[in-house]
């Protein structure tokens, strides 16, 4: 039987990849978005099943407990077991501090940070039973190292960061890992809608020791490594795959 995994915010951009890749190497894929993106997912679990893989797609907002215990009904009623949660799902806007509102505020909070809560509240007595599971985050370098324009969304992936920690400290011994992936300047929805100018595109690409921004596909990689065995020694850690933009 193959490996499960569940990836948030599937449909498009570096969920999507992250989806594909993880089929690729062999595991089922429960691929989770909002309700608007239903399309996106149902595409995906054809190329999902086109590559020999189990695809379950799930429809839930991640913020709503409600629709966060369905989701999981749902993967439960058709697969016996999930081996690793992917936290993706996540929303940027930009905006100063003194020209933000608070629901705006309250809403990338409720997403990036209360989401990722609510979703891996609901696998740890799963996997704290399976004695085993892999919990992988997708946080940014913004939650290291902000950004003007970005308080909001830098605040929330740095509550993801430390989350990371201290669920790596409450599930280590239960044989549950919990790592951080930071992504840098990813050229999906999201970030070419907050790239700005070309003047900016190609200040960001100089300040990339790699000099190219990444692609989807550049984060699968670290995401599969923190799923599998080899990186079974490994836990609470935030690993920066930004082609070089911050070192810590
Ligand atoms: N693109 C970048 O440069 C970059 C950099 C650092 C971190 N990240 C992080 O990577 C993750 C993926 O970003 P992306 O660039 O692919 O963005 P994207 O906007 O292309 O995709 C995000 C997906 O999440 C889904 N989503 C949003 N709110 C949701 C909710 N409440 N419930 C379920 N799904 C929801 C969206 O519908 C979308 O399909 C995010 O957490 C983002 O913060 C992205």
């Amino acid at each position: 039987m193959s490996r499960t995994v569940l990836v948030t915010g599937a449909s498009k951009g570096i969920g999507r990849a992250i989806a594909l890749g993880m089929a690729d190497r062999g595991y089922d894929v429960a691929i989770n978005d909002i309700a608007s993106e239903k399309a996106g997912l149902d595409t995906l679990a054809t190329e999902i099943q086109e590559k020999g893989q189990r695809a379950l797609p799930v429809v839930a907002d991640i913020s709503n407990q409600e629709q966060v215990d369905a989701m999981f009904q749902k993967i439960f009623s058709a697969w016996e077991t999930l081996d690793v949660l992917v936290n993706n799902a996540g929303i940027l806007t930009v905006s100063l501090v003194e020209n933000l509102p608070e629901e705006i505020w309250d809403r990338v909070f409720d997403v990036n940070a209360k989401g990722t809560f609510l979703v891996t509240k609901a696998v740890i007595p799963h996997m704290k039973e399976r004695r085993s599971g892999r919990i992988i985050h997708i946080a940014s370098i913004g939650g290291k190292h902000g950004g003007p324009g970005q308080a909001h969304y830098c605040s929330s992936k740095g509550a993801v960061i430390e989350f990371t920690r201290v669920l790596a400290m409450e599930l280590g011994e239960y044989g549950i890992t919990v790592n951080a992936v930071c992504p840098g300047i990813i050229l999906t929805e999201m970030g070419r809608n907050n790239l700005g100018t070309q003047a900016e595109i190609d200040a960001w690409t100089q300040k990339t020791c790699l000099k190219r921004l990444g692609e989807p596909e550049d984060v699968v990689g670290s995401v599969a490594f923190f799923a599998g065995e080899d990186s079974a020694y490994i836990t609470g850690q935030s690993l920066n795959v930004c082609g070089g933009i911050i070192f810590y």
